[in-house]
């Protein structure tokens, strides 16, 4: 895993932005794994200014995002079919149909999960996997527990998870407690990844992520496991510990 400590949240967006256009600039047809939240905003609000000034070309550009909340329209507002478009996909080229986010709303959820992931592997696979991570360690809607499915499912949301995302909604019982999420597996087979944290609420996890042991109850950690993932962290969150001292970081960004 390469760490790359930033110390601005413009610095990481920019970064990121780098890493997805010269991944789209050396490969026109990446396929791109896309994440929600309040991390990639900034990402996409730089990626839209590169497409916008003429830098970055992404018509032939696939992209499929991580989840979706189980009930929600693609209409409603904290839908992440809304978020994605609101932020990103309707300001740049990218082909309504390269487009591809779990149907919240699909009359038969099951079979929308065994069509995702059949999608994906038709497209030969995730080649750019961005990633956010939650406050329990959570990627996509991968929840912590003793058990992890590997393929696109549906998850019930814990606890924690409804609480944090309530910040979105009107009110606690407004947040769907179920949703639909790429697996571990189908993440862990994106041929590279990018995992982004910021703020002091992510310090816990992303220790767990850089650390810890390889856990299911912190599903980020199975990252340990991949052979390319590169973690751009909010430097404040980032202790500087022995543990990690074997891990490589830039000197200065
Ligand atoms: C949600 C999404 C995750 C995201 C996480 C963190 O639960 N399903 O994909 O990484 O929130 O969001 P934020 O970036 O707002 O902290």
């Amino acid at each position: 895993m390469e760490i790359k400590p930033i110390n601005s949240y413009n610095k990481m967006s920019k970064l990121a932005a780098e890493m997805v256009a010269e991944q789209i600039i050396n490969k026109p047809n990446t396929v791109l794994g896309l994440a929600t939240g309040s991390t990639p905003v900034g990402m996409y609000r730089e990626l839209v200014r590169m497409h916008r000034e003429g830098d970055l070309d992404l018509s032939q550009v696939k992209t499929f995002n991580l989840d979706e909340y189980l009930g929600l329209s693609p209409e409603h507002s904290q839908s992440y079919h809304y978020y994605m478009y609101e932020n990103f996909f309707k300001y740049v080229n990218i082909r309504e149909e390269n487009i591809h986010i779990p149907k919240g709303n699909a009359e038969d959820p099951v079979q929308e999960c065994l069509d995702y992931e059949k999608k994906i592997k038709g497209l030969g696979g995730i080649d750019l996997q961005i990633l956010g991570i939650g406050v329990n360690g959570h990627v996509g809607f991968n929840e912590p527990n003793i058990n992890l499915e590997a393929r696109t499912h549906i998850i019930q949301l814990s606890n924690e998870t409804i609480t944090a995302n309530s910040r979105f909604f009107k009110n606690l019982d407004e947040v769907p407690k179920k949703a639909i999420t790429m697996g571990m597996a189908t993440i862990m087979k994106s041929k590279k990844i990018i995992l982004m944290a910021w703020g002091a609420e992510k310090k816990k996890p992303i220790l767990k992520v850089i650390s810890g042991p390889i856990a299911t109850e912190v599903p980020a950690s199975l990252l340990q496991v991949h052979n390319d993932v590169i973690l751009i962290v909010d430097k404040k969150i980032y202790s500087f510990s022995s543990a990690i001292n074997s891990l490589s970081y830039p000197d200065k960004i």
